[in-house]
Order: C-alpha cells, then sequence, then structure tokens
C-alpha cells in the first residue's frame, strides 16, 4: 500500500476528508505520519483523534529555509513516504525540498490556477470581481502554485456571496477533489507529461 505524509499548518479540514476517505476505503493508502509546523495547528489533534503518528517540525526553530527543510526531509524520509501532500501548509519550499520529492508533492490551492497564487486566494478572487473562482490540485514545481495541474472545481460567484460564504463553498469543493486527486493517483493514473497531467483510463467495470 502507498504510504503518504500530510503536512498542515491549521485547522486540517482538508486533512479530515482525506483521513475520511481513507476510513471509508474511498482511498486505498496509509497516512504514515501527519506534520505541522505550528505545533497549535488543529489538524494534529485531528490525527491523533484517528490513531495517525504526528510530528512538529516549527520553522523558528532553523535559522533558514534550507535547514526547516532538511529537518522536514529527515522524518519524511525515515517514515519512506511516497508521497507528500501538502494540506493547508503555509511554508513557501525551496527547490531544496521540490527537488527532493520531484513530482511526489501534491497541493490543493483555494483558486483557479495558475489565477490568484499564493495566500488567501479566495480573497484575492473575490476582490478582483470574478465571475467564477474554485480550486486545484496540482503537483509542485519550483515555482509558488505552479505545477501541473490534476483536478479543478469551478464555482460561480454569486451576488450576494461574501469572502466567507464563498471560502465555505470553495472548501467544500476542496474536500471532493483533494481524495479524488488522491485515489488517481494512488491507482497510478496520473502521468505527467511536460506541463500537463494525463489521466489514465480506470479499470473497465469500475465506473471510473
Ligand atoms: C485550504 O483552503 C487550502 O486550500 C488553503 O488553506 C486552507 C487550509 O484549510 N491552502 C492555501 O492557501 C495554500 N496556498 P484546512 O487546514 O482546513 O485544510
Amino acid at each position: 500500500m502507498k504510504r503518504v505524509a500530510v503536512l498542515i499548518s491549521g485547522g486540517g479540514s482538508n486533512l479530515q476528508s482525506i483521513i475520511d476517505a481513507v476510513e471509508s476505503g474511498y482511498l486505498d493508502l496509509e497516512i504514515s505520519v501527519v506534520i505541522s509546523n505550528k505545533e497549535e495547528a488543529f489538524g494534529l489533534t485531528r490525527a491523533r483523534n484517528h490513531g495517525i503518528p504526528t510530528a512538529v517540525v516549527r520553522h523558528g526553530d532553523f535559522d533558514s529555509r534550507e535547514e526547516f527543510e532538511r529537518a522536514l526531509i529527515q522524518t519524511l524520509d525515515s517514515r519512506s513516504v511516497d508521497l507528500v501532500v501538502l494540506a493547508g501548509f503555509m511554508r513557501v519550499l525551496t527547490p531544496l525540498f521540490v527537488r527532493h520529492y520531484h513530482h511526489r508533492i501534491m497541493n490543493i490551492h483555494p483558486a483557479l490556477l495558475p489565477s490568484f497564487p499564493g495566500i488567501h486566494g479566495q480573497e484575492q478572487a473575490f476582490d478582483y470581481g470574478v465571475r467564477f473562482t474554485g480550486c486545484t490540485t496540482h503537483f509542485v514545481d519550483e515555482g509558488t502554485d505552479t505545477g501541473p495541474i490534476i483536478l479543478q472545481a469551478v464555482l460561480p460567484v454569486l451576488p450576494d456571496d461574501t469572502v466567507q460564504t464563498l471560502a465555505a463553498r470553495i472548501l467544500k469543493e476542496e474536500h471532493r477533489i483533494y481524495p479524488e486527486s488522491l485515489r488517481l493517483w494512488s491507482e497510478g493514473r496520473l502521468r505527467i507529461e511536460g506541463r500537463k497531467v494525463v489521466i489514465l483510463p480506470g479499470k473497465p467495470g469500475t465506473g471510473d
């Protein structure tokens, strides 16, 4: 069974959607460890509640981003994970980390990339006045939210939306497309070809 590590910084609702998908049998993989750069992250409690090992690697304890990432790499490699899943992990990763896990890091972003990368994607889209926004799963490359796109969900911005109502509807879609993206990955159905991710067909009769 493939092994993943989930990296978080906060509430961990995406982590929860992945845990639920594993427990319901939708996802056939093992969450080997949940790592947070903040010890107060509620996502750590979610992991513990489900008996998943946790670790805290505080970025403030290190002199540089690279030192922090070397510590992360050590924690991850000691558990031989196949994929690093970023779920609300709010640290930019340097080429040191990204090269170490080449094509083995997945992220979710709360906007339709390549629009509104970085932080506060929901708010940026709302303030810009777009009619449609959404969320994106992608493999991580050396840029900020620039890697090959796996899945996207599109939502209309409604006339009476606030940033909060819009962000809540986006989050609901995140909880759908992240487990779906991980399922495709765990089934070996994602092939990266340059900038593009090709989704290979599922086994006949499985409904995929
Ligand atoms: C999610 O909306 C995720 O897309 C976003 O942080 C939130 C984490 O929520 N990630 C980014 O903005 C990354 N740049 P969660 O902790 O409840 O999963």
